[in-house]
């Protein structure tokens, strides 16, 4: 299933992610992915995996233009200079010359300036053929707002936090007023039970109304949570590591969810995030340096 961007580019809704994937597993992941059939992989000069994806691209035999390529660019990178070096930074280790969609990983609440400046190298790196299409990650409303009032390209894509726990209904109203597609991280709610990111959460996995529609229809929680995002128009990147749930991800396109069962999951979100807050500088996070290629 394709979705045309805003600027014309053709993008398949569904893709690999691989945050927290370890280096050393992400190779085998994207080949695994790729040969399952996927042709849109997601990953983030955070992650420190983006060399592992070039090297699963590499072996997967399949040609560079069959691959749609996303990543982010940190923080510690934001500035014009300083982005349009982290770009050269991306393709070095993905081994590539052209990356399809680069966004910017989210907000410096601390540094709005520079995370406007970073986002006006994205402009020029597109408007120089180094990248298919640009956009944003975890942008809320207001920063959306503020963006748009100082550059001339409207992202193609915003990244953010997006499972049925927590669904972000204005952000999405926000994108889609100005043409920006939401793109789901934490689509099947990982985020929920990542060890490590807080305690008392929900686990979205063992949501009893998911699980409900996931038998009726002889599916799992995940394929189910996945369905909801595409047939609601979002792209989704949910990751493993794990070669079945990998093929399991993929295997969405042959059911199909009522509307009521999309309103059912939609009425789960209980508006509290799980992940970082966009509002909220995070300096030691922020800090991370960003390794040359
Ligand atoms: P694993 O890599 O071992 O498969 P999200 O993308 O929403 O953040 O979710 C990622 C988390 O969900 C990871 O912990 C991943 O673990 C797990 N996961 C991925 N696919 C499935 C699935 N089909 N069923 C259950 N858990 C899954």
């Amino acid at each position: 299933m394709d979705i045309t961007l805003n600027n014309g580019v053709v993008m398949p809704a569904l893709g690999l992610g691989v945050f927290q994937s370890a280096p050393e597993e992400t190779t085998a992941a994207v080949e695994s992915a790729l040969a399952t059939g996927y042709r849109h992989i997601d990953t983030a000069a955070a992650y420190g995996n983006e060399r592992e994806v070039g090297e699963g691209i590499r072996n997967s035999g399949l040609d560079r233009s069959e691959i749609f390529i996303e990543t982010k660019v940190w923080v510690s990178d934001f500035g014009y200079d300083e982005t349009l070096h982290a770009w050269e930074k991306a393709v070095g280790k993905l081994g590539v010359e052209q990356l399809d969609l680069l966004i910017l990983h989210q907000p410096a609440p601390d540094r709005f300036r520079k995370t406007i400046a970073a986002y006006k190298a994205l402009e020029q790196l597109l408007a120089d053929g180094r990248v298919r299409a640009i956009g944003v990650s975890n942008f809320m409303p207001h920063h959306l707002q503020e963006l748009l009032a100082s550059t001339d390209i409207v992202p193609a894509v915003n990244q953010i936090e997006l499972h049925p726990y927590f669904t972000q209904p204005d952000v999405q109203a926000a994108d889609a007023e100005h043409g920006i597609l939401t793109q789901a991280w934490s689509p099947i709610g990982g985020i929920t039970f990542y060890p490590g990111w807080g305690e008392q959460r929900k686990n979205v996995m063992e949501d009893p109304t998911t699980a409900g529609i996931a038998q009726a229809h002889g599916k799992s929680p995940a394929q189910v949570m996945i369905r909801w995002h595409l047939q609601q128009g979002r792209s989704a990147i949910p990751k493993s590591t794990n070669p079945a749930r990998i093929a399991q991800n993929f295997d969405v396109f042959d059911f199909k969810l009522s509307s009521e069962e999309v309103a059912a999951i939609d009425s789960l979100d209980t508006g509290n995030r799980n992940g970082p807050d966009p509002d909220v500088a995070r300096e030691e996070r922020f800090a991370l340096v960003i390794p040359e290629a």
